[in-house]
């Protein structure tokens, strides 16, 4: 596999966005193809076989365009189905993500920490071991966002609605004492702006794009398939509508691009 072939990156839909951007701005030299399963969002409601079959299907769609590596850039596929897609594909360099309990665990002074994610991940066995791995001396509170996900996809990211939906989620967890947010979906560093407006300043906001960017270039750096460059134009492909996330881009993204329809 040649090094300047590109790095396939997939979501539930715009939320892997966010995941792209930390592994552009870490490794500008990599070509990158974007798959947005928005015809199937939110995964988070979904079951773990459900999730399976769409990973599967998208996976084999990446490899076909020519994928050296894969980017699950979202912790409820993740959760799901990268331990089914690396026994599928050995030694093809797979990045998952997972909620950032390490990191929040050291970062905490009150000693309690809360977990925004989807319903999916925090229902999950590796959600479960990440726990038992990582939260013996913090309390860990764990909040499920249904409806989060949805006004992120719509680009509402200031709206109304959205903020209600998050102060709803987000108060119970500072009335408990939490000083450390870790947001386990990659839709909701997207509202950081809106987040940052209704929690106190001394709490942190932890999100592991920025992690998953230094292990992609940490895998390809082992196996000598870091690109030289130049980069490609960035390839984006939605199950959905292409207009809505074409319409969506420029804001999540930074720049309109072409997007084309993936069949189911
Ligand atoms: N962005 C996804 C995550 O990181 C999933 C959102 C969803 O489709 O529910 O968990």
């Amino acid at each position: 596999m040649s090094s300047e072939a590109p790095v396939g990156v997939f979501d539930s839909g715009v939320g892997g966005l966010s995941v792209l951007g930390e592994i552009r701005a870490r490794l500008p030299n990599e070509s990158l193809l974007y798959v947005a399963d928005s015809g199937h969002v939110p995964y988070g409601e979904k079951s773990p076989e459900y999730i399976r079959e769409r990973c599967r299907k998208i996976a084999d769609f990446l490899l076909g365009q020519g994928a050296k590596a894969l980017v699950v850039a979202c912790n409820t596929a993740t959760a799901a189905a990268v331990a089914e897609l690396r026994e599928r594909h050995p030694g093809l360099p797979i990045v998952g993500m997972e909620p950032a309990v390490k990191p929040a665990a050291a970062a905490t002074c009150s000693g309690t920490v809360g977990v925004l994610a989807t319903t999916g991940t925090l229902k999950s066995a590796r959600f479960a071991a990440l726990l038992d791995r990582f939260a013996h001396d913090v309390r860990v509170i764990t909040q499920p966002c249904p409806g989060l996900v949805e006004c992120v996809e719509q680009g509402a990211l200031a709206a109304p609605q959205t903020r209600a939906l998050l102060a709803a989620y987000v108060q119970p967890l500072l009335a408990q004492g939490c000083d450390t947010l870790i947001l386990g979906c990659t839709h909701y560093p997207f509202l950081k702006p809106l987040l940052r407006e209704l929690v106190p300043a001394e709490v942190e906001l932890i999100d592991t794009g920025a992690a998953v960017a230094r292990q992609l270039a940490r895998l390809l750096g082992e196996r000598e398939q870091l690109a030289v460059g130049p980069a490609q134009p960035t390839r984006f492909w939605s199950s959905g509508e292409p207009a809505a996330l074409a319409r969506v881009l420029p804001v999540l993204w930074g720049e309109a691009a072409a997007v084309a329809k993936l069949g189911d």
